[in-house]
């Protein structure tokens, strides 16, 4: 008889924003006629950059014709887009990144999820509290994170690192020996950023004990501060422990046509075995390659006028980040990032849990958030919206808030 893969079994029972998802669409057809704002999933509203557009209807006309159609991608990317993301992403911010050290993929999501893959199953993960669900249930599947203890709300061998009001929502250095530390600046989320100097402190911390840091910086583009790195590569030593995620998706609203990449420097190694080659070759075995068309969007987004356009639609969701941070402490409540990222973290008015927050705001405003607790313990009392709305929405959701 045919085993299954029983560390599934230990997951909860659907991903966190298929939850979400499932209960708000279930509250819609019980409630017809309602107007539901949804700022829960981070999902973007505004269309793709003209400039995206005008790359895309040139691939596609290319690909219908014999002689520009491309077959099969390079498995780990067209040097046109790794070029251009290793000088506008990197050379520009004196980080040495090679073309080669960057792995194109269908989006962060997928390599987050992924990742965990070229380590042991003996590995020992650190994460923050809250976290991003998938680096921990991509790590319960794959067997590394022990049993989950319900009251305790935790995975007996995942260290977590309680991201708090006390601390800032910044993490302290671990307590146990992790192995892998998942890092997420600007935070999702908390929506918290860490300044160059925390984050040194981490890559010399991983290069003193021998931990890989996989740091996501899906929402570097929404860094409004100085002194906040938009990559770990900033930091002196990142070579030797970092991995480095990146995402097209929260800048220039890549959500429903999937693009990202990761960085493996090939310093980093492993009693001498280099994790980019074993990236690699996962790549080139699991990966058939990003579409062309859409590696050419991605290029698109590098060219000077893409920059702009992608500055511009940051700038239109850090209003809405502006809207809802201010008029949540107009209205009372604590609220927290929205300043270097596009979520805003707010605690749940007294007495009341996440989820139940979550339910009264869905019944008495039909606004749709994400419940804290859905990221790890440390989110409970918390929650989180999003400022990936329409303006008009955004303006809208607030008032009903302050309405109740
Ligand atoms: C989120 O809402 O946390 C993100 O949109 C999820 C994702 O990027 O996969």
């Amino acid at each position: 008889m045919f085993k299954i893969n029983d560390n599934y079994l230990k997951l909860p029972g659907s991903y966190l924003f298929s939850t979400i998802g499932k209960k708000v669409n279930a509250y819609a057809a019980a409630n017809p006629g309602r107007k539901i704002i949804r700022l829960g999933i981070g999902d973007v509203t505004l269309p793709l950059p003209p400039v995206v557009v005008e790359a895309l209807h040139k691939a596609v006309d290319e690909m219908g014709d014999a002689v520009s159609f491309r077959g099969y991608a390079p498995d780990l990317g067209y040097d046109f887009l790794r070029n251009a993301i290793a000088e506008k992403d990197f050379a520009a911010r004196g980080c040495g990144i090679a073309a080669d050290e960057i792995f194109i993929s269908d989006g962060a999501k997928s390599d987050s999820a992924n990742i965990q893959e070229i380590f042991g199953p003996d590995n020992r993960i650190a994460v923050c509290d809250p976290v991003y669900p998938v680096y921990i249930d991509s790590n319960v599947m794959a067997g590394r994170c022990g049993d989950y203890d319900e009251k305790l709300q935790k995975w007996s061998n995942v260290i977590y690192m309680p991201c708090t009001a006390e601390n800032g929502f910044v993490p302290e250095l671990p307590k146990g020996r992790p192995d892998l530390i998942y890092l997420c600046f600007p935070n999702n989320p908390t929506g918290c950023a860490v300044t160059k100097e925390q984050l040194q402190r981490w890559v010399d911390y991983a290069n003193t004990e021998g931990a890989v840091i996989l740091f996501d910086a899906a929402y570097e583009a929404y860094i409004s501060e100085k002194d906040i790195p938009h990559s770990v590569y900033e930091c002196e030593g990142a070579r030797t422990c970092a991995i480095e995620l990146r995402s097209f998706s929260k800048n220039a609203g890549f959500t429903g046509l999937r693009l990202g990449y990761t960085v493996v420097p090939k310093e980093l190694k492993a009693g001498g075995i280099s994790l980019h080659a074993l990236w690699a070759r996962r790549h080139g075995t699991k990966y058939n390659g990003a579409p062309y068309i859409v590696q050419r969007a991605g290029e698109a987004v590098y060219t000077s006028c893409g920059q702009e356009q992608v500055r511009g639609m940051v700038e239109h969701y850090m209003k809405n980040a502006d809207v809802i941070r201010n008029g949540l402490k107009d209205a009372g409540y604590e609220a927290s990032g929205g300043i270097n990222s596009p979520y805003i973290w707010m605690k749940v008015p007294g007495g009341m849990t996440s989820w139940d927050f979550f339910d009264f705001l869905l019944e008495r405003a039909n606004v749709v958030g994400t419940p804290g607790s859905g990221f790890g313990p440390s989110g409970e009392g918390y929650f989180r919206l999003t400022a990936f709305g329409t303006y008009e929405n955004t303006v809208e959701a607030v008032d009903r808030i302050k309405g109740i």
